[in-house]
């Protein structure tokens, strides 16, 4: 069903009357500039986002910044942080929009969309739950278990997304490549345009 979806968003929205026209999907992914100019704001927007959360989540583990409550750093990164994450969501949803196929049978795709899962949820109970009693350990040089927990696991969770969204554009796994069974089911590329050969058949 998903597939169906995407199948239907790459190839016929936006697409003109003329049997060759392109759909906005493939024009997108045929664009070098704007192609590459959405990768390039994508990386960059890198740097204000990660980099504004592992400076909050270094002082929550008590590594940095030590003397500063960690409201006064939270509050004041915060608005860089999200602005920074809206910049990567916009671009990497147009970077997916290019070329969706491509992309939804990607092992390092669907891993990345996994950690991005695990990160958001790991926002949500900081947020909710973890920082409620705030103001009891705002200037607490070493911040209490719970604090720590949740910016270690922050920290690891966006060096996956990081490192998976970086593993994307190399083609170690591409569907139609001999592959370990594990790697065609997980990327289900049996179901896929270039198919899905078996390792294991190859050497029969
Ligand atoms: C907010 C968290 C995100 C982070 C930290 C992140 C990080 C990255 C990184 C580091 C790359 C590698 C860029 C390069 O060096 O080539 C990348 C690529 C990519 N990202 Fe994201 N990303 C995020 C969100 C998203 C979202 C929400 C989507 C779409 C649903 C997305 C879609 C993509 C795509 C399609 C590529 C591959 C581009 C290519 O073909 O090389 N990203 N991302």
């Amino acid at each position: 069903m998903i597939r169906d979806f995407l199948v239907w968003l790459a190839t016929q929205v936006g697409k003109g009357p003329g049997e060759y026209d392109p759909s906005w999907s493939e024009a997108l992914a045929s664009t070098l500039n704007v192609w590459g100019l959405l990768e390039g704001t994508h990386v960059l927007s890198l740097m204000l986002f990660a980099g504004t959360i592992f400076l909050v989540d270094f002082r929550l583990l008590g590594w940095g910044f030590r003397r500063t409550p960690v409201s006064v750093i939270s509050d004041r990164v915060l608005p860089l942080t999200v602005f920074g994450f809206l910049l990567m969501v916009t671009t990497g949803l147009l970077l997916f929009y290019a070329k969706p196929l491509l992309y939804y049978h990607n092992l390092w795709f669907r891993l990345k969309l996994i950690f991005l899962a695990v990160a958001a949820i790991n926002i949500f109970v900081f947020h909710f739950r973890v920082q409620k009693d705030r103001d009891a350990w705002d200037t607490a040089e070493k911040p209490p278990a719970k604090a720590r927990l949740s910016a270690t696991v922050s920290i690891l969770s966006w060096i996956a997304v990081i490192t998976f969204g970086r593993f994307i554009a190399y083609d170690w796994f591409e569907c139609g490549k001999p592959l370990p069974h594990w790697a065609n089911v997980a990327q289900e590329c049996a179901i896929s345009e270039r198919g899905a050969i078996d390792l294991t058949e190859m050497t029969k």
